[in-house]
């Protein structure tokens, strides 16, 4: 199976000269058949940066998201942005439910279960985050599958009726609070317990979904959790920024 990776920048770099420069980068990297790249920049380098993605030389297994979306397609919603202004951008994806706007963002499970239907109605892909806070891991394994079990339940509400193109129209991304952005990743062995939790609670999807791991992703450990077949993929935050890294990375992810 390819490995699915996610370059998720956050809210970086400062500067559309800074992010242009880093697309450059990230699209020279070599794929191969084993591998497919999802850059996530922030909304505003999207457009110019979907001019760059429009002129490669080779978008085979390259494509563009955002890292977030609303529900509704237009409307009086001041800020916001709808899954049909994104895809006219040029982005296939949005990242849904990412704990950091979970946390930051105060957004609900109802909320985030609103962004995905919406845009798997309006023909964009998904990739929905779920995972659960430090405090619920220390209580043990099965406290945190209860928690992911509770978000899966919420957040996929009314999607049974909806036709998935391919394998790839809903991705989910576990990635446990505490190991993101802290260096701290979770053990491969219990990531691929709960991919495969996961897909156990996703099984009434078709195709069957595809599950990645995300939290404290780099070259070093890429492979660890890769190795198990119930990881399809990686959402990879912080070392998505380096170009190197994110290469060897990369290549790791495309050698499993
Ligand atoms: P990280 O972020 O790789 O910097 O831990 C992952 C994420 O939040 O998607």
């Amino acid at each position: 199976m390819s490995a699915f990776m996610v370059a998720n920048w956050k809210e970086n770099p400062e500067t559309e000269a800074e992010a242009l420069g880093l697309f450059r980068k990230l699209a020279k990297i070599p794929r191969n058949r084993n591998t497919e790249i999802v850059i996530c920049p922030p909304f505003v380098y999207l457009e110019k940066i979907a001019e760059e993605f429009k002129n490669l030389e080779s978008r085979a297994r390259l494509a563009l998201g955002g890292q977030d979306i609303f529900w509704e397609k237009t409307g009086a919603f001041t800020g916001e942005i709808g899954p049909t202004m994104l895809r006219s951008l040029g982005a296939a994806y949005a990242i849904i439910g990412h704990s950091e706007r979970r946390k930051f963002l105060r957004e609900t499970d109802e909320m985030v279960n609103k962004k995905v239907v919406a845009s798997l109605e309006a023909g964009l892909k998904v990739i929905l985050c779920v995972g659960e806070p430090l405090a619920i891991r220390r209580q043990g394994f099965t406290a945190a599958k209860k928690f992911v079990r509770r978000q899966l339940a919420e957040d996929l509400r009314r999607t049974s009726h909806i036709k998935f193109q391919t394998s790839s129209s809903l991705v989910i991304a576990y990635e446990p609070i505490w190991a993101i952005g802290t260096g701290k990743n979770c053990p491969p062995f219990d990531a691929a317990r709960m991919a495969a939790f996961i897909k156990l609670q996703a099984r009434h999807l078709k195709p069957p979904v595809r599950v990645l791991y995300g939290g404290s992703v780099n070259s070093k450990n890429i492979a660890d959790y890769l190795k198990n077949k119930e990881i399809g993929g990686a959402l990879v935050g912080g070392a998505s920024l380096n170009a190197a890294e994110f290469g060897r990375i990369i290549k790791a992810a495309g050698s499993r």
